[in-house]
């Protein structure tokens, strides 16, 4: 006789907010992440990099140029790389105005800073935590483990580094997902699914750029067991194009867009 019919089960996906709410305010500033905390993203994305002693920051670009007055402030320090900067010396600098009048002043915040924001305003939101360079690993471990994101399941780890995912699954508990990225032109090399039959051995998941997110990737990546995040998802076409073809999550600038529960349905 003919199995019983499972029901057919519509998830939505998972909205994790891109740089904070980096559609309405400046990306990787506390203003931006308390948006993204207010609209009930389920994740908040942070990029970290390290300061030249040693300090994690969020900030997605390896220098200061886009999203700072860095050249206004330290006009001989060209070129305004993160990591010739002390963590004193990136305080000096306004992280909001480039954006808008309003933000003036918003400085860059430590990964810490934005840890203890959410803290203070009781916003227990998980973080999405994109190591940007190779090498910062145990300390990002370290600064989670201090403030029980890790222990508590808080916590998702992203990255286009294939070694710092599997330097990073030895320093986490069981369960914490890691999610390879892949960039638009991975696959001029290399085919899908060869390209993540080797990502199943280190990691939990892909992010898939919007470009390369349909239906062959998405089944490719579930039959291997594997969750797929696109990013970075701002249009409501999109939107619905994805939930349609059952992706897991997405990263958006404007976490409060109402059409993103509507487009799922
Ligand atoms: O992490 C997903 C997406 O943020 C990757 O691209 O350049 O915005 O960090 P990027
Ligand atoms: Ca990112």
């Amino acid at each position: 006789s003919a199995a019983p019919q499972q029901p057919s089960v519509t998830r939505e996906p998972i909205i994790i907010a891109h740089r904070g709410a980096s559609g309405h305010a400046p990306e990787h500033t506390l203003a931006s992440y308390r948006l993204a905390a207010r609209m009930h993203a389920d994740y908040i994305e942070v990029d970290v990099r390290m300061t030249k002693d040693g300090k994690l920051i969020a900030m997605h670009d390896a220098t200061l140029a886009r999203t700072t007055n860095a050249e206004t402030v330290y006009p001989r320090r060209s070129p305004w790389q993160v990591g010739d900067f002390s963590l004193a010396d990136l305080k000096r600098l306004d992280a909001g105005s480039w954006f808008g009048k309003r933000f003036a002043g918003e400085p860059i915040p430590t990964l810490e800073d934005i840890i203890h924001t959410l803290k203070s305003e009781r916003i227990d939101a998980p973080l999405y935590i994109e190591l940007k360079q190779p090498g910062i690993e145990k300390s990002v471990v370290q600064l989670l483990q201090k403030h029980y994101y890790l222990q508590r399941g808080r916590i998702i780890f992203q990255s286009f580094h294939p070694e710092s995912l599997q330097t990073l699954r030895p320093l986490i508990p069981n369960g914490i997902p890691l999610i390879q990225l892949i960039g638009e032109r991975e696959t001029a090399r290399i085919s899908p699914n060869e390209l993540l039959e080797q990502v199943a051995v280190y990691a939990d998941g892909v992010g898939l750029p919007l470009s390369l997110a349909n239906q062959e990737w998405v089944d490719a990546a579930h039959s291997r067991g594997l969750i797929v995040h696109v990013y970075t998802v701002n249009n409501p076409h999109d939107l619905a194009r994805l939930c349609s073809i059952g992706v897991d999550g997405l990263f958006t600038d404007y976490p409060d867009r109402p059409a993103r529960i509507a487009a799922c349905h």
